[in-house]
């Protein structure tokens, strides 16, 4: 995928630029729909053909790049699936909360895992923990609690296990309070709390529990390219959760690359500040063949 390159960053950098004039408006519509034509301008003007696989929730009465769509030159030979989310984090973006972030993926065709559900449960942590143990999203919490302690090396007052703040996860964490983690709450955005899980100096060991179910794969591209470890199960719209656990390799079969940049400020990006010299952009770009992890500041000009 050599091909599929910094392209990729300016679609997520112009997405991200749209959004932000709509930081604090309260309009997550209009929010979503600048950064939407913003993202679907940029892909039209890459040569290659993108496939939208994962693409925005129907949750999100969004305006569209919904799975199906195709983007970029229609006659490339250059073929890939993308998942997009050209804001993750709509409601920070409208009420001028924190991480709200542009993200895409692009992979190998036939390599994204596509669903239509709204959900899934999720489990994440990076390459450390990976590289000294196997945790799974079904085992006891008492159990990874202690294999993550073993692979650490830090007692469970110090492990910091990152979940959504919403009601449906009271039971998880009251658990979690019964075994003496810290817990990180967060409003939104559990990709960029994903991601964290995977950086040694964000002080996430582990990311769990129910978010969205896009945001799920484009969370697995991202982790392929840290080494992390990412595990998931469907959710039903009845709340059931799906028994059958999807790895990593379930979710992205394939080589991608993934690209963020931030909207609002937050622990892995800042937002999209304006300098009389124009917008100034900070994003992260990875590559699974390599590992590479580029960040890169832009400066966008008037
Ligand atoms: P969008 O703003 O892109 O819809 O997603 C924000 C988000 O917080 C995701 O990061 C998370 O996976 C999902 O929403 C959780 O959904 P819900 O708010 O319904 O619990």
């Amino acid at each position: 995928m050599k091909d599929i390159n910094l392209d990729i960053v300016r679609v997520t950098e112009a997405a991200a630029i749209a959004a932000s004039a709509w930081v604090g408006s309260g309009d997550k519509k209009a929010a979503d729909k600048a950064a939407t034509d913003a993202m679907r301008s940029r892909l039209n003007g890459i040569d290659f053909k993108g496939r939208v696989v994962i693409g925005e929730g129907i949750k999100d009465e969004s305006a569209g790049l919904f799975a199906g769509e195709t983007v970029g030159s229609e006659r490339s030979l250059k073929v890939y699936d993308l998942a997009v989310d050209p804001i993750e984090g709509t409601r920070p973006t409208a009420h001028s909360g924190p991480e709200a972030l542009s993200v895409m993926a692009v992979a190998e065709k036939g390599a994204l895992f596509s669903t239509s559900e709204f959900y899934m449960n999720k489990f994440a942590y990076g390459p450390e923990i990976a590289r000294k143990t196997i945790l799974s999203i079904t085992d006891p919490l008492e159990k990874t609690i202690r294999l993550v302690s073993k692979a650490t090396g830090k007692e469970p007052r110090r492990i910091m296990v990152c979940l959504l703040d919403r009601p449906r996860h009271e039971p998880l964490v009251a658990e979690l309070r019964g075994l003496g983690v810290r817990i990180k709450l967060i409003q939104d955005c559990d990709v960029s709390a994903a991601i964290a899980a995977c950086l040694p100096e964000s002080g996430i060991d582990l990311l769990c529990g129910i978010g969205g179910a896009p945001e799920g794969i484009l969370t697995a591209c991202a982790i392929k390219c840290l080494r992390g470890e990412f595990q998931a199960q469907i959710v039903h719209k009845d709340g059931s959760v799906e028994p059958r656990i999807l790895s990593l390799d379930d979710l992205v079969s394939g080589e991608c690359v993934f690209s963020a940049t931030g909207i609002t400020d937050g622990s892995l990006l800042r937002g999209v500040r304006y300098t009389p010299q124009g917008p100034v952009t900070n994003s992260i770009f990875m590559r699974s063949a390599s590992g590479t992890v580029r960040r890169l500041t832009a400066y966008h000009g008037n």
